[in-house]
């Protein structure tokens, strides 16, 4: 790799003291693909966070001091994606500080800038003065007409995988941990929240301050500044959301003190003291996002039945799988997700029974089987240990890692009998706490607790998680209300005009089995009697938004449609939903339109949304 020295500018702006070729570049193979960091020679341990959020300029602006843990190391490395780093200094052990040289290499497009600190043999801590860039990856800048109250602008980060560098220099690789302590200023009425201990309450003077004394890896850093309010759900859980957004929200959430009650039973007690939630405006691009103790939601989880809440379930359960015990490197991205997404329905099951559960279950396993097609049945993305050298982790975002990953330890849980299991699970969590793990970390353990685990199933354990595509092995799902839903369609389909669909009970889940299993609708009878009796073109849960529109671009949308697409690209930023709907536009004669809507709508997406909406209309060839 080429090395570029900017020292002339260096000299100018540290003062440098040293000869800027006495840092060496070193040649150790990178333990993460995602981060320049070295964490081997020297690593951070503790941040002290400084900083203000300028909404004039739409610039985070600071001091990162870190402490830091060095076997006599030349240099340390930090990650940077277009940060304009300022002044670094090297504190001692007696408190001095001093001037110091950094070397930056040539940026990859993906993972950014190593930044190399020249440090001293008593070097404990470092001091960067730095602002992040205008285009931070992980920064999300509304204006006030662009919130529900209309009154104060609003700003929120998502650090995962590897933007946390893009508004902090930091060792970004989710294998090293450290602990943090903030300062955040912010505008005079504005509250802040990070994914730390939070004020319950606006402060007078802007000014807040967070901890976390539990050592976490920089993608779960997190800060959402805004107009938003905070009300109690149970004595260590509540909701934070904008006025207009907050009683919906703790209605919609009031079970969630009981998945905390249930996950603790399940696999220990939970490890982050609270656990509350915030609800962010309409463009945050996940579902949700684990933040420790405080979780990033999107608005479109509210729909007044409660129908969307496993995503809670979800985002609680990686306070124990991801957020305790975390992949090593984005390659064993499934040890979070795939254990998240099978403990996530383990809380279901024991909040709203098996039926229910199964249920969510089912559409998952349609997910996977639809994703393997997708990709091939041989493809190396759908192994569940991933090789992605050179790669950007984005590409480990697939439903391999969650669904094929809780499809093995639903495997292993049939094999080795629940009670088992569940101790298995237990001890798991308990013996790699606030640590990283591999894939062959957590076969080491399944093996070892099980020494007389069948050799069978270690071989079928093995292939789910080196081969590709799915190892036959059909889990048993109670799916008596999909059942039913076929039989509607079916009915239904003959005769759209005079059957009156049973669908008085259905739940969202149901709904999305009944237009997964929808035919081709030709002469557009099965559309117009849908709308005319349901009215999909105006719902409000976007679950069901999502497959009514999608069924219609797949239909020969007509012209007259296309306002309701429109009007959901514009509203909503997940990017879950947005991003299928432009590849669908686009295949199905709409691309015009696609770029079109694309255009008006970009604003107001996060950067993420937007790169990937703008990858996918205008590749790079
Ligand atoms: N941690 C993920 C979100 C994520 C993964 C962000 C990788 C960036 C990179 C979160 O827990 C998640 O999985 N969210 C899902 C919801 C879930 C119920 C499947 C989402 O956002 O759709
Ligand atoms: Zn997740």
């Amino acid at each position: 790799m080429k090395y570029f020295y900017l020292s002339f500018l260096c000299c100018m702006l540290l003062n440098c003291k040293q000869n800027i070729s006495a840092v060496k570049k070193l040649d150790v193979e990178r333990p993460d693909p995602h981060s320049f960091s070295q964490p081997q020679l020297a690593r951070t341990t503790h941040l002290e966070l400084d900083i203000e959020c300028d909404f004039e300029q739409k610039k985070i602006k600071g001091i990162a001091t870190y402490d830091i843990e060095q076997k006599e190391a030349i240099e340390i490395i930090l990650d940077d994606l277009g940060l304009n780093i300022q002044e670094v200094k090297l504190i001692d052990d007696h408190n001095n500080e001093s001037n110091t040289e950094i070397r930056m290499d040539a940026p990859d497009s993906t993972l950014g800038t190593a930044v190399h600190i020249a440090l001293q043999k008593n070097t404990k801590k470092i001091k960067i003065k730095y602002e992040s860039g205008p285009d931070a990856t992980a920064l999300q800048w509304l204006n006030p007409l662009q919130t529900n109250s209309k009154r104060y602008p609003y700003l929120f980060t998502q650090s995962q995988s590897i933007f946390a560098r893009s508004w902090i220099p930091c060792q970004d690789g989710p294998g090293i941990r450290f602990t943090y302590h903030a300062k955040v200023k912010v505008p005079v009425g504005m509250m802040a929240a990070m994914s730390a201990t939070n004020p319950q309450e606006k402060s007078a003077n802007g000014q807040y301050e967070f901890n976390m004394e539990i050592p976490i890896p920089a993608y779960l850093m997190a800060l959402a500044v805004g107009d938003f309010y905070f009300k109690p759900i149970g004595l260590r859980t509540g909701v934070y959301a904008d006025s207009s957004v907050l009683d919906k929200a703790v209605w919609e959430f009031a079970d969630l003190e009981k998945m905390v009650v249930a996950a603790e039973q399940l696999y220990g007690p939970y490890p982050w003291t609270r656990y509350d939630v915030i609800v962010l405006p309409s463009s945050f691009p996940f579902g949700g996002m684990e933040n420790p103790r405080l979780t990033f939601l999107t608005p479109t989880v509210i729909t007044s039945d409660r129908s969307l809440t496993s995503l809670l379930a979800h985002e609680l359960a990686h306070s124990w799988s991801g957020n305790l015990v975390t992949n090593s490197t984005w390659e064993d991205f499934w040890l979070n997700e795939g254990f998240t997404t099978y403990f996530e329905n383990r809380i279901m099951e024991s909040l709203y029974g098996k039926s229910y559960a199964d249920m969510l279950s089912l559409l998952g396993f349609q997910d996977l089987q639809k994703a393997i097609i997708e990709l091939g049945d041989t493809s190396e993305l759908t192994k569940l240990k991933l090789n992605l050298k050179d790669k950007d982790p984005e590409e480990a975002l697939t439903d391999i890692a969650y669904e094929k990953g809780k499809m093995l330890l639903r495997y292993l849980e049939e094999r080795i009998g629940r009670n088992e299991w569940d101790g298995f699970l237990k001890s798991y969590f308990n013996h790699f706490k606030f640590q990283s793990n591999t894939s062959e970390g957590f076969l080491k353990y399944l093996y070892t607790y099980f020494p007389k685990l069948e050799k069978g199933i270690q071989d079928t354990t093995n292939h789910w998680v080196y081969d590709p595509g799915l190892i036959g092995y059909s889990p048993h799902f109670e799916n008596s209300r999909f059942i039913n839903v076929e039989k509607q369609v079916n009915l239904f389909a003959i005769s759209p005009s005079k059957y009156k669909l049973e669908s008085g009970k259905w739940s969202t889940h149901e709904w999305i089995h009944f237009f997964r299993h929808l035919p081709k609708d030709s002469s557009g009878q099965i559309r117009n009697n849908l709308e005319m009796q349901y009215h999909f073109s105006l719902t409000g849960n976007s679950e069901l938004a999502f497959c009514w529109i999608n069924y219609l671009i797949e239909n020969g949308i007509k012209d007259q449609e296309m306002e309701q697409v429109e009007k959901f690209l514009l509203s909503v930023g997940r990017r879950k939903y947005v991003l299928p709907i432009y590849e669908n536009l686009s295949k199905n004669g709409r691309l015009k339109d696609s770029k079109a809507f694309f255009e008006k709508a970009k604003e107001g997406y996060h950067p993420i949304t937007k790169n990937s909406i703008q990858n996918l209309l205008y590749p790079k060839i």
